[in-house]
């Protein structure tokens, strides 16, 4: 059965921007922040405390999350993959942060420089500090429905490193396709297998639209019960250690998907709408939200 609400993630101004080549200003990725709080959106990934010489966008982390204009009952929060990362976040303030594993080896390797076990061990004490501080570890696995370099990635590898964050007091999973190749029953499975270990109101979903298939995939989990959904306005992103990976689902559809559904979000799609026009305008995208571009059309 479906569920009766679903939350939102929306990870538009960190996995969104975050392979842009070019610049983005930090008051452009300020903005962007203000007006998805402005619509209703109650989680936004707003930055990363990742190396500058690996992800040069996030460069401006500090200032981002000292910048931004806290709306009351919005959580604004960073990924953060090592200690040193999560003092950079405390030290601005933050109230949430993520560590990122993946259920495959080469990925892992590419994107944090080590082994899928060493990134378990890296995590441990970022967890301890962070709960020291109170502050909340959300945990992410990415490739979990196939990976750029390995190909195809077993449901039992991606429970296993699921099962290690949630273990190791990561308050949610979210569970990351990271270069779209997933298909709806092929989704179904893999939630099945991490829903043995984890209670699926712990899990969410992180779907890619690579291959055109993020909305079914989330219509088949949402059934399932994944009732946690990541997003990014206007379809934005890529991820820089995935070659040709696209964006995340964009939120604009799955806002208008959950509507349909009746299942409330709490979200001003019109508002939504505007804020993909506005970004993918400002910094020469295309917009890659079907809905955000039929509304912007009407
Ligand atoms: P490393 O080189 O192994 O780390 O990188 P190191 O500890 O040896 O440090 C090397 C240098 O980096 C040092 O600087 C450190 O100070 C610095 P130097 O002495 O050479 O000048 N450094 C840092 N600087 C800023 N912030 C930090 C930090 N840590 C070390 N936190 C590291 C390891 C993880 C840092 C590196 O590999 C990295 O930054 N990777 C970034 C990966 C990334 O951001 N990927 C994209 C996000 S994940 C994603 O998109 C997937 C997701 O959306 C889910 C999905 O779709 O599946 C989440
Ligand atoms: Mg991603």
């Amino acid at each position: 059965a479906f569920p009766k609400q679903v939350r939102l993630v929306e990870v538009g101004p960190r996995d969104g921007l975050q392979n842009e080549p070019e610049p983005i200003s930090t008051a452009t990725k300020l903005e962007l922040i203000a007006r998805l709080g402005a619509a209703g959106i109650r989680y936004i990934e707003a930055a990363s405390f990742v190396s500058p010489k690996w992800v040069p966008q996030m460069a401006d982390h500090r200032e981002v999350m000292t910048g931004l204009k806290r709306i009351d009952g919005v959580t604004y929060a960073a990924l953060t993959p090592n200690l040193k990362g999560l003092e950079g976040a405390l030290e601005c303030g933050v109230e949430e942060v993520a560590v990122f594993g993946a259920a495959s080896e080469a990925f892992s390797q590419k994107n944090i420089n080590c082994s899928v076990a060493e990134s378990l061990a890296r995590f441990e004490p970022v967890l301890e500090r962070a709960q020291q501080a109170g502050v909340r570890v959300r945990g992410y696995v990415s490739c979990v429905l196939g990976c750029p370099y390995e190909g195809e990635i077993a449901p039992a590898k991606v429970a296993e490193v699921a099962k290690a964050l949630y273990e190791m007091g990561c308050y949610e999973v979210s569970l990351g396709d990271t270069i779209g190749t997933g298909t709806p029953l092929k989704a179904k499975r893999m939630i099945e297998a991490v829903s043995c270990d984890i209670p699926m109101d712990k899990l969410a979903a992180h779907f890619h639209d690579t291959y055109g298939q993020a909305l079914a995939n989330l219509y088949a989990v949402m059934e399932e019960g994944i009732a946690v959904v990541d997003s990014s306005v206007a379809g934005l992103g890529g991820c820089p250690y995935a070659k040709g990976a696209s964006g995340n689902v964009a939120s604009e559809d799955v806002v208008y998907l959950l509507d349909g559904l009746g299942i409330e979000t709490g979200i001003d799609l019109d508002k939504l709408a505007a804020i993909g026009t506005w970004i993918t305008q400002t910094i020469g995208r295309p917009n890659r939200s079907k809905v955000g571009v039929a509304l912007a059309a009407k």
